[in-house]
């Protein structure tokens, strides 16, 4: 059964709180774990913007937020009488120090609050709020900071925004966050790597051939297609969400879950990549852009028409990469990493493609005896399936076949999935920054990307085309083709 341990009496400033991301997860978010009743009744949640906004618009416009986001029967007519209690609008614009007296006058009025401040806005204002806060006098020992991903643009920007955020807060007062690292099966793969005796043994090169970890969405870059020309792929998805999983999956086990030992060890996961640089950045990475073509049925413009600029973009919307790891475990067994946007559906998995038996004993005739493989699929379905060399049944001699060990969860557990801003923001209310990214992860991971950046421009490499609603450019195929393995799309089985 699941618990609701309730978070101690808290102020919640969300800074950027009339912006996208708090009226899709942030706001539906808090509202879910009221309705569970985890929120004592004099928590208080600020939104903070530059707009002017009455408080009766200002709850209006959360009203409409959540009824749009949440299906009906989410929403619960008492929960909100309580809900909009809770909220308050202040405006200000957090480029300037001035202005902030109102925000700090309405926070002092609850002293012993925990005092969060939830950085929702564009990551170069990172620095000068948090400056601007501590010098309107708002910050104290207990108060936490949340910073939203992306943390800077490459290794120079987030050391920046790091060093100045550092400035205010101790780094355990400080909260990344990287979404993925909320998702329930992403924390499964804790439970299944650390809570089963039966893989941690396999769970190398010995016996593990390669792995795979596709991130794929069928959307395009819908009403962020500015910001996400800035961006690409390659920093927007690879920077955190595929290394994070990375790092789940290749680190050493941790002595614990605490905060510390996880980071430890993916950081050293971090450390070990082996740097892609101009030389062979041709041969272990693929660039792709998508054209018009169908997703789901639909006929859907190409990235250059919905971008809609004169010079045409060499962004990226798609990428994939061979990634090695020089460490004991991981020698020669290659993870390949791809990420897009406008593929042929939406999933998320993580393969773990096993060797072959290293001799066979039945005859040639009996059917190719297939490698066992472990997906863990992220999302949606969520579920992990093995696959396992069985004999048909029946006379005829051995006739070997591979058939899946199926488990799903969304079968066996028929419970509501959290979003993982749900989980996210109770661990911040909590104070257990477990799964949250460390400064180090966070510069270490940029200094790997900072790597194929200048390498892919300084080779020149151009996107190659992919249509849309396809799995990726033909080079993505070619990858892993030269190396005799080839990608498992989702429903190969
Ligand atoms: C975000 C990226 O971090 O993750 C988006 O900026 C992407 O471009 C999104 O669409 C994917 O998240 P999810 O939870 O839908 O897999």
């Amino acid at each position: 059964m699941a618990q609701f341990v309730p978070a101690e009496p808290f102020d919640l400033v969300i800074f950027g709180g009339t912006g996208d991301l708090s009226q899709r997860k942030l706001l539906p978010a808090l509202f879910h774990r009221d309705v569970d009743g985890q929120f004592s009744d004099d928590s208080r949640i600020f939104a903070v913007s530059r707009g002017e906004l009455a408080a009766a618009d200002f709850i209006a416009f959360v009203h409409d937020a959540l009824r749009r986001q949440l299906a009906d029967d989410e929403f619960d007519e008492a929960t909100w009488q309580r809900f909009s209690q809770r909220l308050h609008y202040q405006r200000l614009d957090v480029t300037t120090p001035d202005g902030w007296d109102g925000l700090g006058a309405a926070l002092a009025s609850e002293p012993d609050h925990i005092r969060i401040f939830y950085l929702a806005m564009l990551p170069s204002l990172y620095g000068s709020t948090a400056s601007n806060l501590a010098r309107a006098g708002l910050t104290n020992a207990r108060s936490r900071i949340v910073l939203e991903k992306p943390v800077g643009s490459d290794y120079a920007s987030a050391r920046a925004i790091n060093d100045e955020v550092g400035c205010v807060f101790e780094e355990n007062q400080v909260y990344r966050i990287d979404h993925y690292l909320g998702k329930e099966t992403v924390q499964n793969l804790a439970a299944l790597r650390f809570a089963n005796s039966l893989f941690e043994p396999l769970w190398r090169h010995a016996a593990v051939d390669h792995v795979q970890i596709t991130v794929a969405e069928d959307l395009g870059t819908g009403n962020r297609a500015e910001f996400y020309d800035r961006t690409g792929a390659l920093r927007d998805m690879v920077q955190n969400h595929m290394l994070q999983l990375l790092c789940l999956v290749a680190m050493e086990p941790p002595i614990s879950l605490s905060h510390e030992e996880l980071r430890n060890e993916k950081i050293k996961v971090l450390k070990a990549l082996r740097p892609i640089t101009p030389d062979n950045v041709k041969q272990v990475t693929v660039r792709g852009q998508y054209t018009s073509g169908a997703v789901s049925g639909e006929l859907v413009e190409g990235y250059q028409e919905e971008l809609g600029q004169d010079q045409p973009s060499n962004t990226e919307t798609f990428v994939a990469i061979k990634a090695e790891i020089d460490n004991w475990r991981w020698a020669e067994t290659p993870f390949y990493l791809r990420t897009g946007k406008r593929l042929a559906t939406k999933s998320s998995e993580i393969v773990l493609q096993f060797r072959p038996v290293g001799h066979s004993i039945f005859p040639k005739d009996s059917g190719e005896l297939e490698p066992n493989r472990l997906v863990i699929r992220l999302q949606p379905n969520e579920g992990v399936q093995l696959s396992i060399v069985t004999k048909e049944p029946g006379p005829g001699g051995f006739r070997l076949r591979s058939l899946p060990l199926n488990l799903s969860f969304s079968d066996t557990y028929q419970v509501r999935y959290p979003d993982a801003y749900e989980r996210l923001l109770m661990e911040v209310l909590r104070g257990n920054p477990a799964l949250f990214m460390h400064r180090e992860e966070v510069e270490r991971a940029w200094e790997w990307i900072d790597g194929i950046i200048d390498s892919w421009q300084q080779s020149r490499m151009k996107t190659q085309n992919y249509v849309a609603g396809t799995w990726g450019p033909t080079d993505a195929v070619r990858l892993l083709d030269r190396d005799g393995r080839e990608w498992r799309n989702p429903h190969d089985d």
